[in-house]
């Protein structure tokens, strides 16, 4: 048996991190990892430039059963902190959009800067390794087993994340050692993911496939005043995604393709200036031709403007800006970039994310029922956790 005072298990973001700052406590840490490599979804994330965190964080950019929890780990491992290590290490960043930031270069960026960190604090990572069997003995200690060798560890982390992406090294592993040890786990789903549609809107949408407009997408718990992408399977884009994450299967989604106006109003004013202006032509100065042929019948489309009655233009203006679907589902886990759900918040500390009732077992990152919006906000989570955990074990 070898001896570690820290192992931690999954060498992604929220791993490596509390691998950074055991390591520098002087702690003797080794992190283990199923995969061939540390990080894969640094690497494929932001488009591969990473989005790794946001300017604006609080807890209300993040879905939980218990929504408090995260409060005090993002308060004590601020998005300032992690772009001081960023400028530290001469990364070229940049903002993007609503306070993301992105590598200017490659993701690697990030995960050769954690590698290093890891580096500087003598941790150890070891690749290709399954963890077999894991106990705890009377002494508090816990037993690690992997198909080559046996460890012995003071404090056991388990950074194994969420079940997005299989075939990136996605594993409920987290969740069977929470259960094994008594730990309860809430029911998990897709979240950040795209929507697919049933046949009958399936026809319209692939008409469409490959327009991309701004808009606001509302189901009943949520609005997100974003992009929207039509797909040849349904619908994605960043306010989708967002969304997904707080849809249920069933409700309705309502999107208004014109945010910034009121289509009734515009139409009604056009009317009145009695032009020879048809509908589909003025429809046209607002939105993608395709979408405008797939939207209004042609008998409609070709009539001017000027002989269709209030209550006409009213259905036309509502086509456009109270568009309701009733998706089908989601994409699921297969491209999901998030998963919701998880270890049950309850049963770990919000200050050090050691589980209540087993003294030197910690969940940090995704693996815990703590899922943030698209923007960088759950990579924040991942170093928060991290950080938090890596102060204490
Ligand atoms: P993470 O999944 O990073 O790491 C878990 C590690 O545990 C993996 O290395 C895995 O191999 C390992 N593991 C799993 N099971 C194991 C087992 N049985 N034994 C040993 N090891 C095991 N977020 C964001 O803020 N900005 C962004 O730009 C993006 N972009 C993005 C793109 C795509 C395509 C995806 C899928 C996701 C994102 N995300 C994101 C989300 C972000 O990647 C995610 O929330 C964090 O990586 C979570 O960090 P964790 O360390 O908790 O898990």
């Amino acid at each position: 048996m070898n001896n570690v005072d820290v192992l931690v298990i999954g060498a992604g973001a929220a791993g490596l991190m509390c691998a950074i700052e055991a390591g520098k406590r002087g702690k003797n840490v080794l992190v283990l990892d199923h995969a061939n490599k540390a990080g894969k979804k640094i690497l494929m994330s932001g488009g591969g430039r990473c989005n790794f965190t946001n300017l604006d964080v609080s807890d209300k950019n993040f879905i939980s059963n218990n929504p408090h929890f995260c409060k005090s780990a993002l308060s004590r491992y601020t998005p300032q902190d992690f772009i001081a290590l960023v400028k530290e290490h001469d990364i070229p960043f940049h903002e993007k959009t609503l306070g993301q930031l992105f590598c200017d270069n490659k993701s690697k960026d990030i995960l050769n800067m954690l590698l290093k960190e890891c580096e500087a604090g003598s941790v150890i990572i070891e690749l290709d390794t399954t963890v077999e069997v894991i106990s705890q003995e009377s002494s508090g200690q816990f037993i690690v087993k992997t198909a080559q060798e046996g460890f012995v560890c003071q404090s056991l982390v388990i950074a194994s994340g969420g079940l997005s992406i299989p075939t990136m090294g996605a594993s409920p592993f987290g969740y069977k050692i929470a259960a094994q040890f008594g730990i309860d786990v809430l029911p998990t789903r897709a979240g950040l993911v795209p929507f697919t549609a049933h046949t009958q809107d399936k026809e319209t949408l692939e008409t469409l496939a490959g327009i991309s407009l701004s808009c606001i997408a509302s189901c009943h718990k949520k609005s997100f005043r974003e992009g929207i992408l039509f797909t040849h399977r349904g619908l994605s884009g960043p306010a989708i995604l967002q969304l997904s994450s707080y849809w249920l299967p069933g409700e309705t989604v309502t999107i208004n393709f014109l945010p910034d106006h009121d289509l009734f109003k515009l139409l009604t004013v056009e009317k009145r200036q009695d032009q020879k202006i048809t509908v589909r032509t003025f429809l046209n100065q607002h939105f993608p031709k395709r979408m405008v042929s797939a939207w209004l019948d042609t008998d409609v489309a070709d009539k001017n403007l000027k002989t269709l009655s209030d209550h006409q233009l009213k259905i036309i203006a509502n086509a456009f800006q109270a568009w309701e679907i009733k998706p089908n589902g989601t994409e699921g886990y297969r491209t999901a970039e998030v998963t919701l759900g998880g270890v049950n918040c309850d049963a770990i500390s919000s200050k050090t994310f050691e589980a209540s009732q087993v003294s030197g077992l910690y969940f940090i990152g995704e693996v815990l029922d703590v899922t943030g919006w698209l923007g960088g906000y759950n990579f924040q989570w991942a170093w928060a956790s991290g950080f938090a955990a890596g102060q204490v074990v």
